[in-house]
This record gives C-alpha cells, structure tokens and sequence, in this order.
C-alpha cells in the first residue's frame, strides 16, 4: 500500500499526484493561496485517485458557505465513484466529509477522531477537526486533539510547525496563555510561514490587554499573513481589534477602508470580520451605517444561507443592525428561527447552536436596537455563559460582553454593568476601551484607579 510523507496510506502511487496532493495540503494549514488547483493536478496526475475530490469537497466545506456546498456535493460524488482500491483511511475521510456536508459536524469530528488514534500523523485529519472543533465551539479538542498527536511527529516534517500552531492556538482558547505563547513561538522559528501560529500569539496578547505590543507583533510578522493569504483578512481584523482597545477609532476606520470592506470582503466569514468590527466601534456611538449596509447588502441571505451556521446568522444581525435596519434583522432571524426548528433538518450540528445560543443572542441584540436595553442586558447576560457553544473565539465572541455594557450603560442594570468590568479589570489591565465603559456607567462606584 503506498503511503504519503509521513506514513499514512494513501490509493496512489503516482509520486506527481501526491506530491501535487501535498502541496494542497501545506496549502490548506498554511492558508497560503487555496489548494484547488494543485488538487485539480493531482487528480489528472492520477485520474482514479479519491483523495483530491475528498480534499476538494472537505475544503469548500470549511468556508462556511452554502453556496459553494453544490460544487463539495459534486467533488464528493466524483470521489465515491473512486473508492473501490481506496485505504479505509481515505475512506474514512470521505465519511467524514460526507457528514459534514450533512451537518453532522460533531460525528465528523468522531470519525476523524477514529482516524488520527490510528493515524497521528494523519494531518488533513488534524486541521478538518480542528476547524470544525472550533466552529462547533470545542475548547477543549482544540488543545487535547492536536496535543494527543504532536509527539508522533517527526522533527523535521515540513507540516509539524503548522501542527504546533494547531496547538498554539488551542492553549490559547483553554486560557494557557503562557505555553501558547511559547508553542506559537517555536512553530515559528521552525518556520515563519505560519499565520495560525502568528494569529495564536494575536490572541494571548488580546486576552491578557498587550494590545500595543500586540498591534508591533502583527507588524513585524506582516510579511507572513497579509500577501497572498487567506488568513489575511481576519488578522487585519485583529490588528483592528488591538487598535480599538487603545480607542483609536480613527485607526480601525482606516484598518476597514484599506482591509475589512469592499473587494477585501470575499467570502462570509470575511463578511463576519467586518460585521464584528463595525458593530463594535457602532457600539462606542460611530455612525458606521454606510459601511454596515455594504456588509449587509453583499450577505448572502439565500434559503440554504439562512440558519446554515449560527455564528455568521447574528453577525449578519449585527451588520443589519450596525446600518439601522431593525426590521430587516427580525426578519432575518425569523428566517434562522423556521429552519432551526425543522425537524426534517434536525440532526444538524447547528441546530443546537441556534436554538441555545444564536437565536436568543439576535433576538437580544434586536431588543438593544430597539431602545429595550434592560431587557437586552438580562438576555445577553443570560446568554454569554454557553455561548461558547455556538464556536468562534473568545475574542470574536467578546461582542456579546461589549453589547452588554452598552446595554447595562444605556438602560439602568449598573449591576450587571459593574459585575462584567470587574471580570475584565481581574482579566487584563484597565486599557482605554474598558475606561470607556467605566465611564459609560457613570458611577463613582467604578472609578477605579
Ligand atoms: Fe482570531
């Protein structure tokens, strides 16, 4: 049976495919360009090898956008037609990508699970699960599922320092922040091309309020994301995100003329970035409503859209919202509500997500919107402790804490106001941004020194 660099068995014996196969992985942890291409060579290199249309199918999926998932459809039909002499590895594979584009993100996860306790150098394992530990919210897989793999590697292998970076950026979401710093590091001293050991770093200086030093970090390692990357645009974000702790609005409204608006804004978890940003400086009192509504208007808001994944439902909430477009949101959500309840559907990871986190997190948001803000701070507050189940980071997920200071500042729960600001002052030092809200509560109470 042949087998791919790091010993895991592969259908194909052609050294021009899987080396073309290779390329498309290093593409895929890397974010250097997408993998398609080199896909599209491995398969003419070996027209009855299964592996690339898997790799093709697995990789429209992680975008998370419905309207490539009819091209993943067909790229895994085409793979289904080529498993007869295929390894139960590259078989197992497709089950997993099959049950992704079912929506069965958390039985994918199983399966490669399954996979890399037999295979640890199974990378294309490695960083699906990973993307879809964090869509689906799983701290702790982010951290365990790499870490249980790491020492299979070999010292040299060209993939390792993208593994660490996995790794990296899964101590980081278990707040280790210290050993994420170091992993993230390392991974880059073996090799500086490496955006999401670069983005891990990013985060352990958001969390613990480095955000100066944060904003140098994204400078001085610019050359290794921001060109030819398709991690570019949230790193941008991040840089956006370092500058709004300073409150140097003028900077982030720079940050998304040049990198979060526009052509810069390719597919929807770009779109996410941007809504993110621009909700957050609409929630320091800027009028970003032209910027807003470009985000919103560029959405795509088609059936298979709505209620595909609830993180990017409520950040296209937040963009309507950001641009004053309340009944347009509530007619979102609604949309979202029908098909989280549809019990034809209702195998699909989002579901849950939706139903206990997305949901009631737009629905809240809309209340602040209209002027309810106590209301809104009792559903956000209510809300923030699961809302981790509904993935993304706990820097992307901050907005649900900044929504409530602006809620507790607007209606009348200082209590909640107050609860929220001393969890962030014991968290980071008192930046500009948490002085903002400070002030914002307009008690002498929390005038700390
Ligand atoms: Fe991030």
């Amino acid at each position: 049976m042949p087998a791919d660099l790091r010993g895991c068995p592969t259908g194909s014996d052609v050294p021009a495919a899987r080396a073309a196969a290779e390329q498309a992985l290093w593409r895929m942890m890397s974010f250097y360009d997408v993998p398609l291409a080199d896909l599209d060579a491995a398969a003419a290199h070996d027209p009855g090898w299964a592996l690339p249309h898997v790799m093709k199918a697995g990789f429209l999926a992680s975008l998370t956008e419905p309207a490539v998932l009819a091209e993943a459809t067909a790229a895994l039909a085409t793979a289904r037609t080529l498993t007869r002499d295929a390894p139960a590895r590259e078989q197992r594979h497709l089950d997993a990508v099959q049950q992704v584009l079912d929506g069965r993100w958390q039985a994918a996860c199983r399966t490669w699970d399954e996979l890399l306790l037999e295979h640890p150098t199974d990378a294309l394992a490695l960083q699906w699960a990973h993307l879809w530990d964090f869509y689906r919210g799983d701290s702790p897989q982010l951290r365990q599922r790499p870490a249980r793999a790491l020492p299979a590697w070999a010292e040299g292998d060209p993939l390792r320092p993208l593994v660490m970076g996995l790794y990296a950026f899964g101590l980081e979401e278990n707040n280790l922040y210290a050993q994420a710093e170091d992993a993230a590091r390392e991974a880059l001293a073996l090799d500086p091309r490496g955006p999401w050991a670069v983005h891990a770093v990013a985060h352990v200086m958001e969390m613990q309020g480095r955000h100066e030093e944060g904003g140098v970090w994204l400078r001085q390692h610019q050359a290794a994301w921001a060109e030819g990357n398709g991690f570019a645009c949230h790193l941008w974000w991040h840089k956006a995100l370092f500058r709004l702790e300073a409150l140097d609005t003028a900077g982030v409204l720079r940050l998304i003329d040049t990198h979060l608006s526009g052509a810069a804004l390719q597919i929807t978890l770009n779109r996410v970035d941007a809504a993110s940003m621009l909700w957050r400086l609409h929630l320091l009192g800027e009028d970003v409503s032209a910027l807003a509504a470009a985000v919103a208007d560029g959405w795509d808001t088609a059936e298979a859209a709505c209620g595909y994944y609830a993180f990017n439902d409520v950040h296209h909430v937040l963009a309507l919202l950001a641009a004053g477009r309340v009944a347009a949101a509530e007619a979102w959500t609604a949309r979202c509500a029908t098909r989280a309840l549809d019990a034809e559907d209702a195998r699909r990871s989002n579901h849950p997500m939706s139903r206990e986190v997305g949901l009631p997190l737009m629905r809240a948001l809309i209340a602040h919107a209209r002027g309810a803000h106590d209301e809104a701070a009792a559903a956000l507050y209510a809300v923030r402790g699961t809302a981790q189940r509904f993935g993304g980071s706990h820097a992307q997920r901050d907005l649900i804490d900044l929504s409530l200071l602006a809620a507790a500042a607007r209606g009348s729960r200082r209590d909640i106001g107050r609860a929220l600001i001393n969890e962030r002052r014991l968290a980071k030092p008192v930046t500009p941004l948490t002085r903002h809200w400070i002030e914002q509560m307009g008690t002498s109470e929390l005038a700390y020194s």
